[in-house]
């Protein structure tokens, strides 16, 4: 199978060495040590149903025995900011989608949730930026949804009355809650024509009892720096404790934006001093989203430091995120951010104890591997793709789904799948495929094509396949703006794919229905080498 091959070929980047990828989504041994890899140049994720993990400044949380990511969903609303997606693991490579946190007009929306456990009231407490007026907080007796939001808010102290609470993080730390936030001052006297626009600076308080506001004492964390323009411009703070330090990490302002210094502060106590650190001059082009403990199953956590990462643009909001472990020397420093592109990084821990959801892309029979590096493409303006796979079990084709985003397009998409014989009969004319099914989605109305790559399905397939068919995906979309789809690099796949069954990428110009070429002898329609898209097939 296509599948079980290509997760073999990405050992390196997998969990345990050659385990299958369907294998390691239906059994992984629970609370088994595991070693998960990540890649800088592999940025986006993706649920177990194939969908780009939509959660931007996203936090990771292991909570009752199971890693949570959650952030906010930008691929339906845009960027409001207003809608929370949350996201399970077991090991830190398979997400399963666990719906929207708070939605609609009860919900408890907002920037940049934070979840932590009350052991006293056994509750599970939510915190978001959502206003003026302190964060808004819900809590629930599950780390998953339904939140309940609080008609109160968390407060702050009031010596920042007249500022606006805006990025933070809680942390119970020994026994303890505590909020690290900052404040955003739009009066600031200093405010350049270009830059800065305002200013902001962090702080740190301890949480009441239950975790429902903050002692009302912000403690300001100005580093040994002199609280200058960083310490003045320092949003998205985490916090985590570590042998006899406290650490924030940081950027500068930077709201979904290409990168942005990565800070660390640390000191002995709350109260400060703190020493800070620059980590990246860029946050490997991301912003800091926080820094989560991994158990190792031996003493010291890894402490895992996560960035947004814009992989080229064209839209930020198509964030994907990198992880990378920190390395701390003696003095409690950590060294700096490995930024290459290709870097990657090793992370051993302990998977949770529930097991690893599955997905309808983790049981898919056919596609493109789950970890790769998918580059955005937008080009249906330009191009007519027909992607091509060779099915690799006998049985009824029941599904295929390609990962598309949309802008504001105005002409449907349409996913036609279709059977044939040769490539080099696809390419030739007067070639007539077998239709097997199609799909055309109107980007006003339909709920799946969303401004993220969610896995647009065509379903209803009937058609009865034998292994080694060729089936096409042909997708159009011609609009003055274009529809984007994820490449990835076949090449780094090739080894393990034979040249007959590789998935291969055709391409067709805009309106070109002829002969081409100085000989009169090139199809219109003809490979992007090396390419293939981001899609995956049932067979049942
Ligand atoms: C944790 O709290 C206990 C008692 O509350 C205290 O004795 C201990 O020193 C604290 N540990 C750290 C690392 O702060
Ligand atoms: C903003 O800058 C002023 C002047 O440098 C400083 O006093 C203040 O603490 C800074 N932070 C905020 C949030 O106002
Ligand atoms: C984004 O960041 C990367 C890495 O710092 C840089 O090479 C690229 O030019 C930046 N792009 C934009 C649009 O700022
Ligand atoms: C699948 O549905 C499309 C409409 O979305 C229709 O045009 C097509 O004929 C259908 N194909 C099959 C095989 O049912």
């Amino acid at each position: 199978m296509l599948f079980r091959v290509l997760a073999v070929a990405l050992a390196g980047l997998q969990l345990a060495l050659g385990v299958p990828l369907e294998q390691n989504a239906i059994k992984a041994e629970v609370g088994a040590k595991v070693d998960v890899a990540f890649s800088n140049h592999v940025r986006y994720l993706f649920d177990t149903d194939g969908n780009q993990v939509d959660a931007y400044g996203s936090k990771v949380n292991f909570l009752d025995g199971t890693y949570y990511l959650y952030g906010n969903a930008y691929g339906g609303s845009g960027m409001g900011q207003s809608e929370i997606s949350q996201y399970s693991s077991n090991d830190l490579v398979h997400w399963k989608y666990e719906g929207l946190i708070c939605t609609g007009s009860a919900g408890c929306g907002g920037g940049r949730p934070h979840i932590i456990f009350n052991e006293k009231t056994k509750k599970y407490v939510l915190w978001t930026d959502n206003g003026f007026d302190g964060y808004q907080y819900a809590t629930s007796d599950s780390p998953k949804t339904p939140f309940t939001k609080a008609s109160a808010r968390a407060k702050i102290d009031p010596k920042h009355d007249a500022l606006k609470p805006a990025d933070f993080g809680i942390e119970t730390i020994n026994g303890t809650g505590y909020a690290a936030y900052s404040v955003l001052n739009f009066n600031y006297k200093q405010a350049g024509s270009i830059w800065p626009p305002i200013n902001q600076s962090m702080y740190i308080s301890k949480l009441n009892d239950d975790y429902t506001s903050t002692d009302l004492n912000g403690r300001l964390i100005a580093s040994d720096k002199g609280f200058d323009l960083i310490d003045n411009e320092a949003e998205s703070p985490d916090l985590f404790f570590r042998n006899g330090w406290f650490y924030v990490s940081a950027s500068n302002t930077c709201g979904n934006c290409n990168g942005s210094i990565g800070l660390l502060y640390r000191a002995k106590s709350i109260d400060g001093p703190w020493i800070r650190q620059i980590l990246s001059g860029d946050s490997c082009a991301g912003q800091v989203e926080g820094v989560f403990p991994v158990n190792t199953g031996s003493g010291e956590p890894t402490y895992v430091w996560h960035s947004t990462a814009v992989p080229g643009g064209p839209r930020v909001m198509w964030s994907g995120h990198i992880f990378q472990p920190l390395e701390f020397r003696a003095d409690g420093s950590a060294k700096e951010l490995d930024c290459a592109p290709k870097a990657s990084f090793k992370i051993s821990h302990q998977a949770g104890t529930k097991s690893v959801p599955t997905g309808k892309a983790m049981s898919a029979a056919d596609g493109s591997p789950h970890i790769a590096d998918y580059t955005p493409v937008c080009d249906s303006d330009l191009f007519t793709l027909y992607q091509t796979f060779t099915t690799s079990k006998a049985g009824t084709l029941k599904e295929v789904s390609v990962n598309v985003a949309k802008g504001r397009q105005l002409m449907p998409l349409v996913i036609s799948v279709f059977r044939f014989s040769s490539y080099s009969d696809l390419v030739a004319p007067n070639y007539i495929y077998e239709k097997l099914g199609s799909r055309m989605v109107l980007p006003s109305f339909a709920t799946d094509l969303l401004t993220t790559f969610n896995a647009i399905t065509v379903s209803n397939l009937t058609a009865t396949v034998k292994a080694g068919d060729h089936i096409g995906i042909s997708i159009t979309g011609s609009d003055f703006s274009p529809y984007c789809h994820l490449e990835y690099d076949t090449k780094a796949f090739a080894k393990t794919l034979g040249a007959s069954t590789a998935p291969k990428l055709l391409v067709q110009g805009a309106g070109q229905n002829s002969w081409r070429g100085d000989n009169g002898k090139g199809s219109p329609v003809y490979e992007r080498e090396g390419k293939s898209i981001k899609f995956f097939a049932r067979i049942d």
